[in-house]
């Protein structure tokens, strides 16, 4: 299985931070936010990892990590998102790269406590589809949020909804199969433009071939004032993914 941090974006939610630097080079208690969901896909045991980054300072991605180095890899893969155009946009770039197998996909402002090994493994296992990992929080209004039947599946996903039906917000990492790169090519942009990674999770929803598992440990995103400093509190104390940086 391969991985794909997406870090592009224009990160205007954190403006001025973001005036002059992509919003995953900031950081995040003492290392750069971006350093958390490479080390979130080392964890879990993938190793065949693709940047997507873009806007500001794209350049620095590659003085920062380099070769990959400083988490035990032999290299890194690179690509660069033209415009602003959303999550699924983004991780459009990565058809050539995933070549056919599954990926798991993260948002390079999401950061968790635990490991996501176990997941990854039974997704691994699963035959086809996608599989999307849960989390109960206070402000589900800010997230994709996922209403679960009497079985336990996910019923569906909507973004940001006003009055939400659950507070199990989707965070930001996503496992799919190789059918997500057609889904993309199908979607039209959202109302805010950008063609939305829920609607992607919907078509497979409506499928049938999507799994949930809720996350075990603490979650946040970092697109935020408020969010950001809740991560740099939560990894000074309680770490993060276990952050062992080599080197
Ligand atoms: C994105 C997704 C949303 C998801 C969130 C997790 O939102 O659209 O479904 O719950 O990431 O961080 P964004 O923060 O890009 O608005």
């Amino acid at each position: 299985m391969k991985g794909v941090v997406l870090a592009g974006g224009l990160g205007t939610r954190l403006f001025p931070l973001t005036k002059v630097t992509n919003k995953h080079l900031l950081p995040v208690y003492d290392k750069p936010m971006v350093h958390y969901p490479i080390q979130c896909l080392v964890n879990a045991g993938i190793s065949d990892i693709l940047i997507v980054t873009g806007g500001n300072s794209a350049g620095d991605f590659l003085q920062l990590l380099g070769n990959g180095a400083d988490f035990g890899l032999k290299d890194f893969n690179y690509t660069y998102q033209q415009g602003e155009g959303g999550i699924a946009d983004a991780l459009k770039l990565a058809e050539h790269f995933a070549d056919g197998e599954k990926i798991v996909v993260v948002l390079g402002d999401n950061i968790i406590e635990g490991n996501i090994k176990k997941a990854v493994d039974d997704f691994r296992a699963q035959e086809k589809g996608g599989k999307i990992l849960l989390k109960e929080v206070s402000d589900p209004e800010r997230f994709g949020v996922a209403t679960v039947d009497s079985a336990g599946k996910v019923a569906k996903i909507v973004e940001k909804p006003k009055d939400p039906e659950s507070n199990l917000a989707v965070i930001g990492i996503y496992m799919y199969d190789s059918t997500v790169f057609e889904f993309i090519n199908g979607l039209e942009p959202s109302g805010r433009g950008e063609l939305e990674i829920t609607d992607v999770n919907n078509l497979y929803i409506n499928k049938g071939t999507m799994t949930s598992e809720v996350l075990e440990g603490w979650w946040t995103d970092a697109g935020t004032f408020e969010s950001l400093l809740r991560a740099s509190s939560m990894v000074a104390k309680g770490g993060a993914n276990k952050l062992e940086l080599q080197g």
